[in-house]
């Protein structure tokens, strides 16, 4: 049966080179053989932050570690570029297919044309909006708990204050359930506090540029350097969904020289960047999202490719950062 597989996969890929190639999708990778491993079929959403790259290697480096064959597709922040991966999975009768889901809509379609050629499918990092019969299950991260716990550290840090505290909130990937999650869990919390008011909430679709570009409309648009300002009115806080935009955030902040000293920085990733900005007092709190989901990826695709049923949700630990911690017991993150 598996060397029946080797062959039609061996035939097909002879077939969809040229497909391939005339699509240009130089992203993906193929495999090099197609002995008697597991193949997996992994479809990436793209580069757009360290914290994806490292979720790359961690998923790359694990298959290997595993000898698991991996076909890897970077769909370049496009869905339509993950339906046409998932696709070429399925004619390349994967044993397994991974995706991370730019956004949670629009998967059915595809997911029911697993479904019938008999490919299991593990929905990573991002949930989808779909019926569960459809995927094998979900590893990633609890969005709706890194949302809480960013607001858990604001809610303590202005325990002893009594005036309202505005808050700018910058989002990630619009339509991606992350950023719906980062919100909600976020929101929950604050909600039994009136004093807390987001002022303002805008989409940086979780780039670095995109951070520093709101920054700059910010900072230009008053003459004021105490601070940042949104239509005149002084940003206590800031909520930033991943450590990119907060970067960018930072940037600009630097280069129009504003004094954010009093102002409470709040992110989400924990990439060394943004661990070093807390040490260094820019920010105040990181909500750890753990990038590193290879292994237990591979767990998962070994335990699917035996029959034995995998969890609905398979959640990664992760922790979270502040300025009242001892600095000296961090260590490296290595992305
Ligand atoms: O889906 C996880 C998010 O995507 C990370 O927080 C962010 O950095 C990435 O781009």
């Amino acid at each position: 049966m598996k060397n029946l597989k080797s062959i039609i996969i061996i035939l097909l890929l002879g077939a969809l080179a040229g497909a391939l190639i005339s699509c240009k999708k130089k992203e993906t990778v193929e495999p090099e053989q197609t002995a008697d491993r597991l193949i997996l079929g992994f479809s990436q959403i793209g580069s757009e932050s360290a914290w994806r790259t490292r979720n790359t290697q961690s998923i790359i480096e694990a298959a290997e570690e595993n000898d698991i064959q991996i076909i890897f597709d970077d769909a370049q922040q496009k869905q339509e570029n993950q339906l046409k991966a998932i696709r070429s999975f399925i004619v390349y009768q994967v044993d397994v297919i991974a995706f991370v889901p730019i956004v949670e809509d629009g998967w059915d379609n595809v997911l029911t044309e697993a479904q019938e050629a008999g490919i299991p499918v593990i929905v990573v990092d991002r949930q989808i909006n779909a019926d569960q019969s459809l995927y094998a299950g979900f590893l990633g991260e609890n969005g709706i708990e890194e949302g809480r716990r960013a607001a858990h550290f604001l809610v303590n840090k202005c325990k002893n204050s009594n005036r309202t505290i505005n808050i700018l909130e910058m989002s990630g990937t619009e339509n991606s359930s992350v950023v719906r999650e980062r919100a909600k869990g976020f929101r929950e919390v604050i909600a039994g506090d009136s004093k807390f008011q987001i002022i303002h909430s805008e989409d940086g679709d979780f780039l670095r540029s995109r951070g520093k570009e709101i920054g700059e409309n910010l900072i230009t648009s008053t003459i004021r350097r105490d601070g940042l300002y949104y239509n005149g009115q002084k940003i206590d806080a800031v909520y930033s969904h991943n450590d990119s935009m907060t970067l960018g955030l930072l940037d600009s902040i630097e280069q129009y020289s504003v004094n954010t000293r009093n102002t409470i920085m709040i992110s989400v990733d924990a990439e060394q960047k943004s661990i070093d900005a807390l040490i260094e007092g820019k920010l105040n709190c990181v909500v750890e999202c753990n990038p590193n989901l290879g292994p237990m990826l591979m767990s998962l695709v070994k335990q699917i490719a035996e029959g034995t049923p995998i969890p609905r949700i398979t959640y990664n630990t992760e922790s979270v950062f502040t300025e009242d911690d001892d600095f000296s017991l961090y260590i490296p993150r290595g992305y």
